[in-house]
């Protein structure tokens, strides 16, 4: 196995499954959270993170197939995508892509999946193909508040990684996701929430 990233929750190796090439995520101990919390809570997100990797590619958002998950290990094998992070390749030729990015997300939304840590590095490209990744923090809601709170964590990062982006990359994400049959009364209380933020 060779180790191909040290994220800030998990470990992450190239392997093999089956013959093909596989991506194990290790949830790693956290030596800052009492143990018994932290072993819950690796096992918890392990296992969640599973489901939702599932759940959002049967309604048709790309993730990497899921092969096991071990959550004793707090372990999951997965799909190797061989592509790169959004954050890596996103510019102002290829900006189309905010569009594509909104509409999945739109599609997880509409059909009650929050990420929870929504960000450039958490979606890959494969060939034309976007796969969300890193559903650890997801959750199932169908509150205006969690999705539009899930859509203002990932403008602030995207602002911040994509600045010389803006505003137009935003808006493009925000045109796909409401083509995508996202909510216009989500993106509308985004901004309301941004408002709120900003005046505390
Ligand atoms: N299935 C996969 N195929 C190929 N590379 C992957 C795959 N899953 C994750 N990666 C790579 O590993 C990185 C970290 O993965 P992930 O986001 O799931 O873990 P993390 O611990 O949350 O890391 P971070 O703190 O960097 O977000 C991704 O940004 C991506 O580069
Ligand atoms: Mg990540």
């Amino acid at each position: 196995m060779q180790l191909i990233r040290q994220g800030a929750e998990a470990k992450l190796f190239k392997t093999k499954h089956s013959g093909k090439d596989a991506l194990l995520k290790q949830r790693i101990e956290k030596d800052y959270r009492c143990r018994e919390l932290d072993d819950k809570l690796r096992k918890e997100r392990t296992t969640l993170e599973g489901n939702l990797l599932v759940k959002a590619r049967k309604f048709g958002v790309s993730t990497p197939k899921i092969y096991g998950v071990d959550r004793e290990k707090s372990e999951i094998l997965m799909e190797f995508i061989e592509g790169s992070r959004i954050k890596d390749v996103l510019n102002d030729k290829n900006l189309n892509l905010c569009k594509e990015i909104g509409k999945a997300i739109a599609l997880m939304h509409e059909n009650g999946l929050v990420h929870g840590d929504l960000t450039t590095s958490n979606i890959m490209l494969q060939g034309k193909e976007l796969y969300f990744i890193d559903f650890g923090l997801g959750f199932h809601s169908r509150k205006l508040e969690d999705k539009a709170v899930d859509l203002l964590v990932f403008k602030k990062t995207f602002e911040a990684t994509h600045c010389n982006l803006m505003p137009k990359g935003w808006e493009m994400i925000i045109e796909g996701y409401l083509q995508g049959k996202g909510d216009r009364a989500v993106a509308a209380q985004m901004r309301k929430v941004e408002q709120r933020a900003r005046y505390h």
